[in-house]
């Protein structure tokens, strides 16, 4: 194996080639406390199952019988997506599309300069065995790379295109990939299929987390921009060794080649996917690679991908809810006055289920965002809206709104013959299925009724505003703890004395809500005023 000579990598026509590495994160990563290091041999068959079980991301120093240095998950936690856009939690979803919005320039280097390509192996010496393909799942096809973003060129229009697909090894130089679900690369490789032409693909394996929200994210244009737009900062690019396709000159590993003109003609899968089931064998296209490069010190890059229950820890799963956020709560700004929040739940599957918290502001305002949510983000299966006094990541506070304040036959919406997401196996092969919002929100305009009210303990300031219990309620009518407080007591009993001493004197009342009041009133009983609620234990 030629493996070429060694060329330096730092800094080209002024872009830092070093800072987007996937080296430098993961040494971050290291530095924050996100990562598990294993310096002992792990055999390929071990990773999966060590990445599955460990919430950290995982490094491993020596895998495989090659004693590759492959890492995991780096994207697998918001915490390590947050330090990929160097932001802080809150801020996350708009910084990904703050930065969408901010086109960078894409800056082409030769190829002397490209720490990728600081190795090449072309010709009959590509040898797609020796890579750290690993099994991934218990049912897949196939060992997998399932960190690659493919790169291409649509050769009619010139417009390229960027993607994340997964690599199934076949033999030293073929690849299966799966190019299944409706995507801009299955329309332009059909399109040259049509045509009996091979589409080029370079695809980058070790990427940062920031080239896979560009590889994710589907738009018109240019899609190679949207890699520098994502990273912040002009990128340097360079152009492959056996084709005309540009990639980040700055990645770990690229594997050059092409997708054959035959087509879908070999069976691919099954493969665990994003929902946490398997996706289905499927014909599919086969890659043929042409070149292999790399740093000198690769790294190279897994991702967990498909694990049920522990979808919260998938790359995919982690980047499509951050996604999905933003997409949110840019649709709840257009359509409702005052939302607060919004939690996808990477859980179930990056894209499914979705949390809204807001302040309404006119009656309905709940059911018209969840309108809105579904009309504009296809993937979202289930909404759930409530009051913003609701921290939706918290599942204790959500589950008991829901419990309390949800009735289904008032409160769940229903929509039918909606658009859903293929890989949701409830649809059972059908492209259309229901979708519901659920508004656990309180009846509009009665939020301060007492039996509307949370119930908590009282948080005692001392205020010491009044002298006697009298003067606080000629103030204003007050709440048991308000008088407490009010008088500045630590105690409390000295309050309800003097509250009788009033009922004796007929001149205490009470409204419906529980506040005491000053009035003339039959001595020895307290007043009501105005209406008590209805007893719901009447005729119990
Ligand atoms: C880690 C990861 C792996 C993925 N693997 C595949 C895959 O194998 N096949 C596929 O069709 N989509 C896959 N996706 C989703 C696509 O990358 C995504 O739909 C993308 O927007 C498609 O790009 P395109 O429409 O520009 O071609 C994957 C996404 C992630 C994050």
């Amino acid at each position: 194996m030629d493996t070429g000579s060694i060329r330096p990598s730092g800094i080209a026509r002024g872009i830092d080639l070093e800072k987007y590495r996937l080296r430098r994160f993961v040494e971050r990563l290291i530095d924050m406390g996100e990562v598990d290091v294993h310096d002992d041999p792990v055999p390929l068959t071990a990773l999966s199952e060590i990445i599955e079980a460990n919430e950290r991301a995982q490094l491993f120093r020596r895998a495989g019988p090659e004693r590759a240095e492959i890492v995991a998950k780096t994207a697998g936690s918001r915490r390590r997506l947050t330090a990929a856009f160097d932001t802080t939690d809150e801020q996350l979803a708009d910084s990904y599309f703050k930065r969408l919005s901010i086109p960078q320039a894409i800056v082409e280097i030769p190829s002397s300069d490209a720490p990728v390509h600081q190795i090449v192996i072309d010709g009959s010496d590509v040898d797609l065995t020796k890579l750290p393909f690993h099994p991934q799942h218990a049912f897949d096809g196939s060992s997998y790379i399932s960190s690659a973003i493919d790169y291409t060129v649509d050769p009619i229009s010139g417009r390229r295109n960027v993607g994340c697909r997964r690599l199934s090894l076949r033999n030293r130089y073929e690849a299966g990939t799966n190019v299944t679900a409706p995507s801009d690369l299955k329309r332009l490789y059909t399109a040259c299929v049509a045509r009996h032409e091979r589409l080029p693909v370079t695809f980058t394996v070790g990427a940062h987390p920031l080239d896979f929200f560009a590889a994710t994210t589907r738009r018109e244009g240019d899609e190679l921009a949207l890699v520098a737009s994502l990273r912040g900062e002009p990128t340097a690019v360079v152009k492959s060794v056996t084709n005309d396709i540009l990639v980040p000159a700055d990645v770990e590993m690229t594997l050059e080649g092409y997708f054959d003109e035959r087509g879908y003609v070999e069976p691919e899968g099954p493969y665990g996917e994003y929902m946490g089931y398997y996706g289905a064998i499927h014909m599919n296209p086969v890659f043929h690679c042409t070149a292999i490069t790399m740093r000198h010190d690769v790294l190279h890059h897994t991702v967990l991908h498909g694990s049920a229950f522990v979808l919260h820890q998938t790359d995919a799963g982690v980047i499509f809810a951050v996604q999905i956020e933003a997409a949110a709560m840019n649709v709840l700004r257009q359509v409702v006055r005052a939302p607060v929040s919004v939690y996808l739940l990477p859980v179930s599957g990056g894209m499914n289920n979705l949390r809204v918290s807001l302040r309404q502001r006119a009656e309905g305002e709940a059911r018209k965002a969840i309108t809105a949510l579904f009309e504009a983000i296809r993937p979202l299966k289930h909404i759930y809206v409530f009051d913003d006094d609701i921290d939706i990541h918290d599942h204790n506070q959500v589950e008991w709104a829901l419990g309390t304040r949800f009735q289904a036959d008032r409160d769940l919406v229903i929509k039918t013959g909606m658009m859903g997401m293929t890989m949701d196996p409830s649809l059972e092969g059908r492209r259309t299925g229901a979708k519901a919002g659920f508004d656990a929100t309180r009846p509009f305009g009665r939020e301060s009724e007492i039996t509307l009210m949370r119930c908590a303990a009282k948080k005692f300031a001392r205020l010491a505003r009044f002298q006697t219990v009298e003067q606080a309620l000629v103030a204003a009518p007050k709440f048991y703890a308000e008088l407490v407080e009010g008088m500045g007591g630590d105690d409390g009993r000295e309050i309800a004395s003097a509250l009788d001493d009033l009922r004796q004197a007929g001149r205490l009342g009470r409204d419906r809500d529980g506040r005491y009041h000053l009035g003339s009133f039959r001595p020895g009983t307290t007043g009501i005023i105005g209406e008590l609620y209805p007893d719901p234990n009447e005729g119990a």
